[in-house]
C-alpha cells in the first residue's frame, strides 16, 4: 500500500488541487504534418513539460497524467518502441529540472510488464524525487482503470483484509494522491479509455478538440475558467453543496 500523501502545497481557491489529463492527439498532430507518429509523441513531451510549469505557477499540488494505457500495447511494435525509447529519453533529461523544481515522480501502472531497464528507470526516478512535495506528478504508463480496481482487490484479498470503499480507495495505484478535481481529456474524443476508473466518480470532466502538442497555458487557463464556474455537489441539493463531499 501506498505511503500516505500529505505535504503538498496549498492550492488557491478556484484552482483545482489535481488535475487529470488524457494526453490524447500526439498521432493526429504528426500526421497533420506529414511526420512520423512519434514526432507527435515528442512534441507531447513538450507540452508536458510546458503543463508542468503551468502547475507549478499556478500552485496545482498534483498532475495525473495518462501516458501509456494497458490497451496501447496493441499498437505497432514500431511505436510501442518509440514510446518506450521517448520513455528512458525523457527521464534523462527530464528528471534533473523536475527534481529542482520540488517536482516528485510517480509512475502509477504495471511496472511487471515493463522491460527491466525501463522499471528500473522508473524506479530510480521516483527514489531520485522523493524528497520533493511542491507538485506530485503522476505518469501513468502501463495503467489501465481496471487493472488498478483488480490490482487493489488483489491485495485486500490476499492480506485477508475486508472490502470497502476506503480500503480499495487506500489499494488502488493513486492512493497517494485522493481523486482528481479535474479531468481534461485533449484530442476531441469524448471518452475515458480506461483511465481513472474508481478515482473519477465525482470529477470534473473538460473534452477539447485541441491536440495534446497544441495545449497551451492559453488551452489550461480556458479549462480551469471552465472548471470554476461548475457547482460541485457530490449528490448533495445545491444549497447544501460544499466544495467537498460530505459523509453522514
Ligand atoms: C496519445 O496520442 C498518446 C498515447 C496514446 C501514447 P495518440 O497516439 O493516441 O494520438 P492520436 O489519438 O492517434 O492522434
Ligand atoms: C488514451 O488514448 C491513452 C493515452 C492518452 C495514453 P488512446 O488514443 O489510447 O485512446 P482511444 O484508443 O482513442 O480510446
Ligand atoms: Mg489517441
Amino acid at each position: 500500500m501506498a505511503e500516505p500523501f500529505l505535504s503538498f502545497s496549498q492550492t488557491p481557491k478556484g484552482i483545482p488541487r489535481h488535475v487529470a489529463i488524457v494526453m490524447d492527439g500526439n498521432g493526429r498532430w504528426a500526421q497533420k504534418r506529414w511526420l512520423p507518429r512519434v514526432a507527435g509523441h515528442k512534441r507531447g513531451v513538450d507540452a508536458l513539460r510546458n503543463t508542468v510549469q503551468w502547475c507549478l505557477n499556478q500552485r496545482v499540488s498534483v498532475l495525473t497524467v495518462f501516458a501509456f494505457s494497458s490497451e496501447n500495447w496493441k499498437r505497432p511494435a514500431e511505436e510501442v518502441t518509440g514510446l518506450m525509447d521517448l520513455l528512458v529519453l525523457a527521464l534523462s533529461r527530464e528528471v534533473p529540472s523536475l527534481k529542482q523544481h520540488g517536482v516528485r515522480l510517480y509512475f502509477p501502472g504495471n511496472r511487471s510488464e515493463l522491460s527491466p531497464r525501463i522499471a528500473q528507470g522508473l524506479d530510480a526516478a521516483e527514489a531520485d524525487t522523493s524528497d520533493n512535495n511542491r507538485l506530485a506528478l503522476n505518469v501513468c504508463f502501463n495503467y489501465g482503470g481496471r487493472w488498478d480496481m483488480v490490482q487493489a482487490a488483489r491485495q485486500l484479498a490476499e492480506a485477508g483484509l475486508e472490502i470497502t470503499e476506503e480500503s480499495l480507495s487506500n489499494s488502488t495505484a493513486l492512493s497517494h494522491v485522493g481523486d482528481p478535481d479535474l479531468l481534461i481529456r485533449t484530442g476531441g474524443e469524448l471518452r475515458i479509455s480506461n483511465f481513472l476508473l474508481w478515482q473519477s466518480a465525482y470529477t470534473e470532466l473538460y473534452f477539447t478538440d485541441c491536440l495534446w502538442p497544441d495545449f497551451d497555458e492559453a488551452e489550461l487557463n480556458k479549462a480551469v475558467s471552465d472548471y470554476s464556474s461548475r457547482q460541485r455537489r457530490f449528490g448533495q441539493l445545491v444549497e447544501h453543496a460544499a466544495s467537498e463531499p460530505r459523509h453522514a
